[in-house]
């Protein structure tokens, strides 16, 4: 395969450079995109060096089996056209394409088949937050149709990218040193605080990464189900939480749950309360599965389920999906 990786030098990027080596994804040929600000850096991988190209509306990705970009929606947007002209496909992990009705929405673990159709040569990679909840709720649905569901996030700066995440790491080396923190990545200083907002608001009073789970979830698990979610930004460096609590057709045991959650792919079931077992950023980051524990049934709601949910979101929530996306279509013959 030719591979090509845009946005590289982001948060994403580099976890792409991660993930591809660590599935020994076969690559013959790597090039790798950025703006003028990283033209020209080096990266290392499998042992050798690739310097970074400037993107442009040329022809480069003549020959390019499958790009992986992750340089934010207005990039993807531009280049789109540029990226898939001689028929490579492009996987985007940004917000440009998913709700378009001829670009695929896919989570592998979910809805792998969709890829398949993409007139476009697009293929979406959900928001992050969306990612790993559906993971976790296809077991759930397939025990009762969900309607309904609540999900607070808890997410971490490195959702904002690889300058957010600095930006937070360095905010509580300034406070310690007696220094005024910088903020410039978020809307308030993040050390020691919580950020009830994560993207802009919107109409609804619902913010966008909101009304991104909102939509996205039913897109990818084709289901007319509804979700109202709370996005909350936390002094965590990498990882995403999520507290969600699902309403389904009939009611669901925590017995049965277990059992789903343990039998379905890419889930870990890390729930012993009694041993204070239970998901954490900290133990998650770095990690390829959607870990879930708290299962309990939902003491105010007879058809409701609760649980608690952490998924690494550069990993899973972005390069790893997009990853385990050309995987499929590796293995299906369609790349
Ligand atoms: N961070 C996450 O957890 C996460 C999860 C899911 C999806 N995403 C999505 O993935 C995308 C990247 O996120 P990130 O967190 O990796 O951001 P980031 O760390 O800020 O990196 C942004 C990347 O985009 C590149 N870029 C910007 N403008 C460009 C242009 N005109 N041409 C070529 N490259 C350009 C930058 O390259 P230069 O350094 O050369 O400017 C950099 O490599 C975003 O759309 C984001 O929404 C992020």
């Amino acid at each position: 395969m030719k591979v090509a990786i845009v946005g590289v030098s982001g948060a994403v990027g580099q976890e792409f450079l991660r993930v591809l080596d660590e599935r020994n994804f076969p690559v013959d040929e790597l090039v790798l995109f950025g703006s003028a600000r990283s033209a020209g850096k080096t990266y290392e991988f499998r042992g050798k060096t690739y310097m970074v190209k400037e993107l442009k509306h040329n022809d480069d990705f003549k020959g390019v089996d499958i790009a992986f970009t992750s340089a934010g929606a207005g990039t993807s947007k531009e280049f789109a056209e540029t990226i898939t002209k001689y028929g490579t496909v492009m996987i985007d992990n940004s917000s440009a394409f998913r709700m378009e009705a001829d670009v695929p929405l896919v989570v592998p673990e979910v809805n792998a088949e969709d890829a398949k159709q993409r007139p476009r040569g697009i293929i979406a990679n959900p928001n992050c937050t969306t990612i790993q909840m559906v993971v976790a709720l296809k077991p759930l649905e397939k025990l009762s149709h969900i309607k309904r569901i609540h999900v607070a996030t808890y997410q971490a700066a490195s959702g904002a990218g690889a300058a957010a995440m600095a930006e937070l790491e360095n905010q509580y080396k300034q406070i310690i040193d007696g220094e005024q923190p910088t903020v410039e990545k978020f809307a308030y200083q993040l050390a020691y605080n919580l950020i009830p907002q994560v993207d802009v608001f919107t109409d609804n009073g619902y913010t966008k990464e909101e009304m991104k789970m909102f939509h996205e979830t039913r897109k990818i698990m084709h289901s007319d189900v509804e979700v109202s979610a709370l996005c909350v930004r936390v002094p965590a460096l990498r990882a995403h939480s999520e507290a969600v609590w699902v309403e389904t057709e009939r009611p669901v045991s925590v017995e049965e749950a277990r059992k789903a959650f343990e039998q379905a792919e890419g889930i870990v079931v890390f729930d012993n309360p009694e041993n204070k077992e239970y998901p954490m950023p900290l133990f998650v980051a770095g990690k390829d599965p959607v870990y879930v524990g708290r299962l309990r049934k939902d003491l105010a709601n007879p058809n409701g389920f609760t649980f608690w949910c952490v998924g690494d979101q550069i990993k899973k929530g972005a390069a790893l999906n997009a990853v385990q996306i050309a995987e499929y279509l590796i293995k299906e013959g369609d790349l």
